[in-house]
């Protein structure tokens, strides 16, 4: 039976009581003096690979705590899960499918079996597909309904049908090909299709429909309002084919909202919407880089998933990465991760891998729907330093909770203003050595000494000015940003949240909990406007419907 099916309970496993016992030994571990006894520290705990250096040594850890982690990666049977990733094995076992993001930036040639049938011939259509639509609009030929060439693209999609392609075609700008601007619609708000559509012109707006259910609300709303919209400005029925495309795998319901069948870019049901930017899902991408800088991407992403397959889990990022997160989130207590990129282009990628960190680990039973013994997925949230410094960083240095930060940062810059580059990445780095060496009291105190101040207020003020320290940090650090690094940054942390799945056991590629709220939503929907009398199920909903009620009566 596949190990999926019957995931064991990790808390059992003899790394996992190894590392409970290794928890306790670290308890006054510090890095500051981890630093000072062992010169190289720096160069045992990091790598490079794919275009990325990972600098992993400010973390609370020992060869020792790298060999235990491993060990429990081993006992999981992380090889195998891998392995039956790629090969195609219903990993997603709640819905009987596999995972197979990866098939999608393998080279033309291989072969990827999903039961029994070779997918790669049809990825190499849709990329070719997707070839002839980015050439004839960046060309020209692709015309609207007065003839005027195409000059914007608006995605409508919302979760993985935005968040991934935002990400990337906003981080990619400097590879960004002749005039055609990407817009992005996601939010039902009608103040976002509101402030959207004031700024275009239906003639040369061509719309993706990116939905690989083609059932979302939002995004069909938001589609529905468009063709209202292009229609009142002058756009015909008989036209609408210029001006509206599909993303979807669910061809019958976007030929039913009036798309033309060889305007829909086709989906898979085995690749999940939070892994779906690498698919014609990341058409507004390549519609803002071109399709060989796509292309780009797929191999920057595949020279990772090669990395991962292959590389002994010592040397492996995303494993290391992984292992550590499970060390400071089971062994630590740790309950959230902070993403801190120091790029403007990056600023987007906390919004991305939030998602696809907390909608795929965010679970509470095993593959076997028997509970998980520990704590599973973390709060993933962060943003573009060095904003944060002047927001949040506040907790991270002096709060109670401890919180792991990965910072990222590129050495160069596409846009060199005087020296701000050389002082954001002094800033990212200065950060994390904050965390890392804090301040103790003595120094706090002596500090202040020396700023001639009583020996009272010195007193009073040394444990407001006191810095705990010894937080962790990853630091990950790119030449400068390229279509490939970046491929291959978004593929470190799919295979991260998918290792840390596999040693929980959890179905990291379902998402059954955002179920509930849509149906109850239906509900609500119908007792807010009217069409149903029926009282909510608690007096809380009910009287936040009446208050809606009452301002919108007569
Ligand atoms: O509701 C969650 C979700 O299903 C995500 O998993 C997905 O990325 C998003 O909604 C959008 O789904 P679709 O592409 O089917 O519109």
């Amino acid at each position: 039976m596949a190990y999926y099916e019957h995931p064991q309970d990790v808390t059992t496993l003899p790394a996992w009581q190894a590392l409970t016992r290794h928890r306790e030994a670290m308890q006054s571990f510090s890095m500051r003096d981890a630093f000072s006894s062992d010169s190289q520290r720096f160069d045992t705990f990091s790598l490079s690979s794919c275009g990325l250096f990972l600098d992993y040594s400010k973390n609370l850890m020992t060869a020792e705590t790298r060999d235990l982690l491993m060990q429990l990666a081993r006992e999981c049977g992380l090889q195998d899960a891998i392995e039956a990733m790629y090969a195609g094995e219903h990993l997603n076992a709640s819905e009987n499918r596999p995972a197979l993001h990866t098939a999608l930036r393998r080279p033309i040639g291989d072969k990827v079996l999903v039961d029994g049938e070779d997918v790669m011939p049809e990825v190499q259509q849709v990329l070719n597909k997707m070839t002839a639509l980015v050439g004839s609009v960046h060309d020209g030929l692709w015309r609207g309904y007065t003839e005027k060439p195409i000059t914007d693209v608006v995605n409508i999609g919302i979760g993985g049908s935005f968040l991934g392609p935002q990400l990337v075609s906003e981080a990619l700008l400097p590879f960004a090909q002749r005039g055609v601007r990407c817009h992005y619609l996601a939010n039902i708000d009608g103040s976002s299709f509101h402030e959207l559509s004031a700024k275009l012109r239906a003639e040369t707006t061509l719309f993706i429909v990116s939905s690989k259910s083609f059932s979302t609300l939002e995004t069909l709303k938001n589609a529905q309002a468009a063709r209202r919209w292009y229609l009142a400005q002058g756009g015909t029925e008989a036209e609408l084919y210029r001006h509206f495309i599909a993303v979807s795998s669910n061809k019958p319901a976007a030929m039913a909202f009036g798309i033309r069948e060889d305007n829909i870019f086709p989906m898979w049901d085995w690749v999940g919407g939070r892994y779906s930017l690498w698919s014609a899902i990341g058409l507004p991408i390549a519609m803002t880089i071109g399709m060989s800088n796509f292309k780009e991407l797929l191999s920057g992403a595949y020279s990772m998933d090669k990395h991962f397959q292959t590389a002994l889990f010592e040397e492996n990022m995303p494993v290391l990465m992984a292992m550590l997160g499970i060390w400071y989130g089971n062994f630590w207590d740790a309950q959230s991760q902070a993403i801190l990129p120091y790029d403007h282009y990056l600023r987007n990628i906390t919004k991305h891998l939030q998602q696809l960190d907390m909608e795929s680990n965010g679970k509470r039973v095993m593959q076997n729907g028997q509970p998980v013994n520990c704590d599973t997925g973390p709060v993933i949230w962060g943003g573009v330093g060095c904003n944060g410094q002047h927001a949040y960083h506040q907790l991270l240095h002096q709060g109670t909770q401890m919180i792991p930060a990965d910072f990222i940062v590129p050495v160069v810059s596409y846009n060199p203003v005087e020296d701000h580059h050389q002082w954001l990445y002094a800033n990212c780095l200065s950060q994390s050595q904050a965390l890392m060496l804090g301040k103790c009291r003595n120094e706090a105190e002596a500090e202040l000494r020396k700023q001639g101040l009583s020996e009272d207020q010195v007193q009073y003020l040394a444990p407001h000015k006191m810095i705990p320290g010894n937080r962790p940090s990853n630091t990950l650090v790119l030449e400068r940003i390229s279509p490939r690094r970046l491929g291959a940054l978004v593929a470190l942390y799919e295979h991260k949240v998918f290792t840390q799945s596999v040693i929980w056991g959890i179905n990291a590629f379902d998402q059954w909990g955002v179920e509930l709220g849509k149906e109850l939503g239906k509900g609500v929907y119908s007792r807010l406007t009217g069409a149903e009398a029926s009282t909510a199920e608690d007096q809380s909903t009910q009287g936040l419907i009446e208050f809606f009620r009452a301002r919108h009566r007569g």
